[in-house]
């Protein structure tokens, strides 16, 4: 969960060029920044604690020198505190061999003992450092490609690293294993980086690394080949994400910038993929023929945090839709648990970076158990959607807000279209498969109508910015809703905040109810209606207050609740993706009114590449 950044080309502002990409990187980790360049006699070095902008200001405070060359890091920390001698870069003892790395080196400590032994000196507490003395040690006999790949030969663990050295400064060395990386290829240019945002001002054309290769960038070109030094070819990808979805749009944060894209982001979760005559989807991405899907008799949905909501919620669609048994997993417990798999149990990751460790080393367990696992994910040519044996992209476009939001409802939206498509290969009838497309078609449109009534929301919001807790309440399919609408809370305005089924709530929490404990209810006009009525009946009757999520022309809710905003009618299959919408922005406005920093929130990384 840590962004690396380098260049190598003719331009000589390279010290700006990296500074730039690393802003773009900066959800993925930020609690210390730095960057190495070669000014054509040294590498000129320069890292802080803090954030990409204590590192710029630094830099403005000096004269910072003109280079062709250079490498960069925005961290997230592991092993070292953060701190000035643990940011990254990492260079040997004669400051020749600058590395940057995303990843976790799992045997750093032998590796460590091992150089101190042979005489190498740390200056860090990091994992990463033994890596830079590793090349040292080799570099004396090799090449820095070869140097390189020695180093790594001796290294458990995960990595995406970048590697420059004064000895040689017309190249610049980088490789994966575990952690994402990506070359953009510009005009005799060439850019390398955690993921494609930092490289889109300058080029689209990428090249994503798969596990155990490496690149070797030379000013004229560049060489992709394996760790044990095959080449290998790489294709050539186009970016198609436009770099004011990068940039904030005019919203004051990312993160409610992606709360207003939702109307965009689910049509696009569904575009070309619905067959309105037959009554259901067509998901080619799945690469399965339609004979394999059908003789999947159990599915399992692994994920963690929001995704883990979302897999909640397709656990009701796909149960309800195809009469499929499903489990939903967490990946951290999926993966230790030693399940019982085989092939025709389907697994599906669902994970919005496409990178988090738990949900991939769940995948290779699914695959390692004979099971079919496929990716429910966003961003193109991540790790697990490229290991992944098929899988549905959800083209939510870049979510840089830490607090996942539109990927969530673009999950979902991508699950109900998963289950219609397994349920009308079954006992689903197409009038039924009709519904639910045209539910589907309606929800673009009716969540703009909820986006419409974020003033209302901002105004409750103001009332409890204080509060020191908050319970959430749903039931059935929206009964995940209310665990992503605490996560939503808890996670950008350290509130305390907990989701339940509302019939749980007699089985312990109701004791938490008093007029200090505000109670968010989702009580839309379903089959559960009267029940979640009652529920409500019961926070008030112990000055319990209550934020009742409604169906609009209900007029009975109101005489129970000191809050109702209401949502358009909807097909309750499709409701969570609607009722999870007002939560997502009374939790953004609650962290604003709080002063905290909705984007980027204490303790968090946007995608958890490690354990
Ligand atoms: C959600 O708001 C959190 N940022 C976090 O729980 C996130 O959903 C989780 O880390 C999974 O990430 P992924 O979807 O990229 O795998």
């Amino acid at each position: 969960m840590c962004g690396i950044f380098g260049y190598i080309g003719p331009r000589f502002d390279t010290a700006e060029i990296l500074i730039e990409g690393l802003k773009r990187l900066e959800y993925r980790g930020y609690d210390s920044a730095g960057l190495a360049l070669y000014d054509d006699e040294r590498l000129w070095v320069r890292k802080t604690t803090g954030k990409i902008r204590d590192l710029e200001k630094k830099l403005e405070a000096e004269a910072v020198p003109r280079s062709r060359l250079g490498i960069a890091h925005t961290r997230w920390a592991t092993h070292g505190a953060p701190n000035d001698q643990n940011a990254h870069p990492h260079l040997d003892e004669s400051g020749s061999i600058a590395v940057v790395h995303n990843g976790i080196i799992e045997n750093h400590a032998a590796l460590r003992a091992l150089l101190e032994k042979e005489g190498h000196e740390f200056e860090s507490e990091t994992d990463t450092e033994v890596l830079v003395h590793l090349i040292e040690k080799f570099r004396r006999a090799n090449d820095l490609p070869a140097a390189l790949r020695k180093a790594l030969g001796m290294l458990h663990g995960t990595y995406g690293i970048i590697v420059i050295d004064r000895g040689d400064p017309d190249v610049l060395v980088a490789a994966r294993h575990g952690s994402p990386l990506v070359l953009g290829i510009g005009e005799n240019e060439y850019f390398v980086s955690s993921d494609v945002a930092p490289l889109v001002p300058h080029t689209r054309n990428v090249i994503y690394f798969d596990d155990n290769e490496m690149v070797v960038v030379r000013r004229d070109g560049y060489r992709t080949m394996t760790l044990d030094a095959r080449p290998v070819n790489k294709a050539i990808a186009e970016v198609d994400w436009e770099i004011e979805e990068i940039e904030k749009g005019g919203f004051p944060h990312f993160m409610l910038k992606e709360i207003h894209e939702q109307p965009e982001t689910i049509a696009n979760a569904m575009r070309g993929r619905m067959l309105i005559a037959e009554g259901t989807s067509r998901l080619q991405g799945l690469n399965l023929n339609l004979d394999s899907l059908r003789k999947i008799d159990r599915v399992i949905l692994t994920a963690c945090g929001t995704s883990w909501h979302a897999a909640l919620v397709g656990e009701y669609l796909i149960e309800d839709l195809a009469r499929i048994p499903v489990e939903v997993e967490y990946a951290s417990e999926f993966r230790y648990r030693n399940p019982i798999l085989d092939e025709s149990t389907v697994v599906f990751l669902i994970s919005q970076s496409g990178e988090t460790a738990d949900t991939l080393a769940a995948l290779r367990e699914a695959k390692a158990k004979g099971a079919l696992p496929l990716g429910i994910v966003n961003v193109v040519g991540s790790t697990i959607a490229r290991e992944s044996a098929g899988g549905v992209y959800i083209h939510a476009g870049p979510e840089i807000g830490v607090a996942s939001t539109k990927a969530f409802t673009a999950q979902v939206t991508v699950l109900a279209l998963i289950a219609l498509l397994m349920g009308r290969q079954r006992d689903l009838s197409v009038a039924e498969g009709k519904k639910i497309l045209r539910g589907l078609l309606e929800l673009p449109g009716k969540v703009k109508r909820v986006l419409a009534k974020n003033d209302v929301i901002e105004t409750i919001a103001a009332q409890y910015a204080s509060v020191g807790n908050f319970l959430y309440l749903g039931r059935g399919i929206n009964f995940p809703v209310a665990l992503e609408g605490a996560l939503k809370m808890k996670e950008i305005s350290y509130i305390h905040a907990e989701g339940y089924p509302a019939a749980e709530m007699k089985h312990g929490p109701i004791a938490l109810i008093d007029e200090d404990m505000p109670v968010v209810v989702i009580a839309l006009r379903d089959s559960a209606y009267e029940k979640v009525l009652s529920n409500i009946q019961e926070v008030r009757a112990r000055h319990g207050r209550v934020i009742a999520i409604a169906t609009e022309g209900d007029t009975e809710i109101s005489n129970h609740a000191d809050h109702v905003i209401e949502l358009p009618s909807i097909h309750p299959l499709l409701s969570p993706i609607l009722a999870v919408v007002p939560l997502q922005l009374l939790a953004y406005h609650v962290a604003v009114k709080r002063g905290c920093d909705v984007d980027q929130p204490r303790n968090l990384a946007k995608s958890v590449t490690v354990e």
